[in-house]
């Protein structure tokens, strides 16, 4: 086995690596994240949240419970949707004006960037958007645990840390091994008390992540199971249980269970193959409008499959369809546009706006948006190159 793995590796003239934290996954694994932080040597933890969260149980429980167990937890709550470098700058001060030794964010995709921005100034020192691009963390940053409250950022398991550019308006994607977390805590029962619309964004998200790790140009064995599988488990989800089920029982059980584990296996994914058009051309909005991440992608996604779907291996589409639930005919051309067509209804069935235009963009901004969008790191590993008259299009026919 494992020398025909080495076989199809050299064949294709690469090796594969694959980095992810430990995981812990389960109705009732919150009180594991204290545990897993005073292993990692917590004595003063910075707890990561925001203040919506401080409105539900779950930073309180994890604070009581690293309370009991000796240690002495400070919170930092002013973590804002697509949090600002700034603010990153403000949480590292905490972290060295009381003490810290261990972070512990408990919150959805924007707590968990905000807190692995936290930990990279902390170590590395300097501005958290000098590490912009790949590889550029040179030290060891402090433990990090991760409590993701939603299924849909993958930022529990991921190298990836996104933060805003408010200058630039534009999002900024660090790359590096060292923010894979080094614990993720995946309690399904926290994601009962996401909202509705928050709830809908994440889901298209994690399915874009899915599908644009299972596109890029850096996929491969490692990555491909994982990205398929959350595309299956995602678009099953959407199809059996809607949105419902928020209470935790019945169908909503297994609905919570089965879209954290799409989450995961998305962020298992795209952590390791990156991602594509979509993202790279999701950051310059969600900068330059605070618009929900997910709901970009929602709108972008069907646009993008169709452009890549001319330079996609026919069978691998096929697989993709099949996993999308989408019935697999003869024609390479057919099958791309049915996928398409899922992706669009399945983002419009949970109530994802069908144009860019209602989230406030405008045909003016598209030629500056595509700039940023063709310079985005997630460009790189997109399977059709495309050029900025491409992204200008995409953009128009998104809106
Ligand atoms: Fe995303």
């Amino acid at each position: 086995m494992a020398r025909a793995y080495r076989e199809v590796m050299s064949a294709e003239g690469r090796v594969a690596k694959f980095h992810a934290p430990e995981i812990l996954f389960g109705f009732g694994a919150l009180p594991e994240a204290a545990t897993a932080a005073m292993g990692l040597g917590a004595r003063r933890p910075l707890v990561v949240t925001d203040p919506w969260l401080e409105l539900t149980p779950w930073p309180g429980t994890v604070v009581d419970e690293l309370t009991s167990r000796g240690a002495e937890p400070v919170v930092w709550s002013d973590v804002r949707p697509n949090p600002r470098a700034s603010q990153i700058l403000e949480g590292a001060q905490t972290y060295h004006s009381s003490g810290c030794d261990v972070i512990v964010a408990v919150g959805g995709g924007s707590v968990i960037d905000a807190a692995k921005g936290v930990a990279l100034v902390v170590s590395n020192g300097g501005h958290v958007l000098e590490y912009e691009g790949v590889d550029r963390v040179r030290l060891p940053l402090p433990p990090v645990v991760a409590v993701p409250t939603t299924a849909g950022s993958g930022a529990d398991v991921s190298q990836f840390c996104v933060v805003n550019d408010s200058d630039r308006l534009t999002k900024v994607t660090i790359v590096s091994r060292s923010l894979v977390p080094d614990v993720t805590v995946i309690d399904p029962g926290t994601h009962a008390t996401v909202p509705e619309d928050v709830r809908a964004a994440t889901a298209v998200d994690v399915l874009s992540h899915g599908v644009e790790a299972y596109f890029s140009r850096a996929a491969g064995p490692l990555t491909d199971s994982h990205a398929l599988r959350s595309v299956e488990l995602c678009a099953r989800s959407l199809d059996r249980f809607g949105l419902g089920g928020s209470n935790g029982g019945g169908h909503g059980r297994d609905r919570l269970e089965s879209m954290a584990l799409a989450s995961l296996e998305a962020g298992m994914a795209f952590s390791n193959a990156v991602l594509g058009a979509v993202h790279a051309m999701s950051h310059p909005v969600g900068g330059r409008y605070d618009a929900s991440h997910g709901q970009i992608n929602g709108i972008l996604l069907s646009h993008v499959v169709r452009h890549n779907g001319a330079v996609m291996d026919p069978d691998r589409m096929a697989d993709l369809a099949r996993a999308a639930g989408v019935a697999v005919g003869s024609r390479a051309g057919q099958v791309t546009d049915r996928v398409a067509d899922r992706f669009r209804d399945l983002a419009e069935s949970v109530g994802i706006p069908t144009g860019l235009t209602h989230l406030g963009v405008r045909g003016e901004d598209i030629p500056t948006l595509a700039a940023h969008a063709l310079r985005d790191l997630c460009m790189a590993t997109n399977p059709r190159p495309v050029t900025l008259e491409d992204v200008e299009r995409l953009y128009r026919e998104a809106s």
